[in-house]
């Protein structure tokens, strides 16, 4: 069987920046465990809205519930305020 292609995440947290290559299609939450890292949760089904993160694909931050993104590019994300600040826009 094939290695899953993967992709470049880079979690940006208060402690410092954390980078992992993540098998294309996991979740957001499971590449933040992976790090090492915790984004809270609580549904779990994309419906509660605990584990709201902003990611970065080129100038768009967009706000996604990590639970159910799944990594299907490079991606740069800034978790929320219960885990850590987002940078300022441009
Ligand atoms: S944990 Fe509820 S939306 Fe992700």
């Amino acid at each position: 069987m094939p290695e899953p292609f993967k992709h470049l995440v880079r979690f940006h947290t208060e402690q410092g920046l954390h980078t992992l290559e993540v098998p294309e299609y996991d979740t957001l939450c499971r590449a933040a465990i992976q790090c090492g890292l915790t984004i809270p949760t609580d549904c779990r089904h994309g419906i509660c809205g605990t584990c709201e993160v902003f990611i970065q694909t080129g100038p768009d931050c967009l706000t996604v519930r990590a639970c159910i993104t799944l990594v299907d590019q490079p991606m740069e994300v800034f978790a929320g305020d219960t885990m850590w600040t987002p940078p300022a826009p441009p």
